[in-house]
């Protein structure tokens, strides 16, 4: 695999499994103070048309981490020449002149793949608008798979804007390669999910009513309305608050289930649930460190 633009690449659930134990290892080594080199000399260059804490800051950790060195965009649309016009796939040459991986991060829908198309040196899809975000996918799979021990079998609620946010897209379609997985797909009629992302092998189920669902699941996944994808604040203000996860909430679900959630959350989950040991997203933050640490190593290691 060069580069990482969307979740259907993975279609091997033994190379995901590999994956996890890779960062599973990672993370014994980095407890230990170990200091890793596996990437020295390398540079990776994160590239960052739209905000993002999380994603760019884990990846530079994980590079940094594994010895890496890094370059950094992170207001790309106004500090670089895109700002003065210069066609994406001109930046991308240019960038594929200093750097050896690029982390790609962009508001529209395939911008990934045409980045990619000019790229020599591997590139990371970290979020292409609307539509993909894979390495959040392959992180939350790690947290699934550390969380329960095995994918098999979870019953999963992916609850809140399952139209616009790009993580659930990109999990349902690697949750696929995992047997017996049932799916209950919660949110407001305009923001279903979109028929291109289901795929064959899960049971789904959707719905308006989050409630429904609590005492059923073992996970629930939950989103952000995506307010920079609405047309009108007006439009996003009718849906923003659709759903939210509190204490009440906690009461219906199960003493084992876990709560997940990309982040950031804006209201959909009440603070006085953090300190709940099923609240997982601190966690599952953390394990995205890991799972990119196992990716650029992949990428770019010389084995
Ligand atoms: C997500 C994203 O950027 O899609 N954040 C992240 O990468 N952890 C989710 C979001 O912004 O709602």
């Amino acid at each position: 695999m060069k580069h990482i633009l969307k979740a259907e690449q993975f279609t091997d659930v033994a190379f995901v499994d590999k994956l996890c134990e890779s960062a599973e290892k990672l993370r014994a080594e980095d407890g230990k103070g170990k200091i890793l080199n596996s990437l020295e000399g390398k540079i990776v260059a994160t590239l960052f048309f739209e905000p993002s804490t999380r994603t760019r800051l884990s990846f530079e950790a994980a590079a940094q981490k594994l010895g890496a060195k890094i370059v950094s965009t992170e207001n790309a649309m106004h500090s670089t020449k895109a700002a003065a016009g210069e066609a994406l796939p001109d930046i991308i040459r240019i960038v594929n002149q200093y750097a050896d991986a690029i982390v790609f991060r962009h508001p529209e829908i395939g911008s990934a793949e045409i980045a990619a198309s000019v790229s020599e040196a591997p590139l990371i899809n970290a979020g292409d608008g609307a539509g993909q975000h894979p390495t959040q996918a392959l992180g939350d799979i790690y947290t699934l798979k550390k969380e329960f021990g095995k994918i098999e079998g979870l019953k999963i609620a992916m609850a809140g804007d399952l139209k616009f946010g790009r993580t659930v897209h990109s999990l349902l379609p690697m949750i696929s390669l995992y047997k017996d997985v049932s799916v209950y797909l919660v949110s407001p009629p305009q923001l279903r999910f979109p028929e291109e992302y289901k795929k064959p092998g899960i049971k789904f189920e959707e719905s308006e009513n989050l409630d429904a669902v609590l005492d059923t699941v073992d996970v629930l996944y939950v989103t952000r309305v995506q307010k920079e994808r609405f047309a009108s604040e007006a439009e996003y203000l009718k849906l923003k608050g659709s759903y939210v996860v509190d204490k009440a909430s906690l009461s219906k679900m199960k003493k084992d289930a876990i709560i997940m959630h990309p982040l950031p959350r804006i209201d959909e989950i009440a603070p006085e649930v953090d300190s709940d040991p099923r609240a997982a997203y601190f966690r599952q933050a953390k394990n995205g460190l890991y799972m990119r640490m196992a990716l650029l190593q992949e990428l770019l290691a010389k084995n």
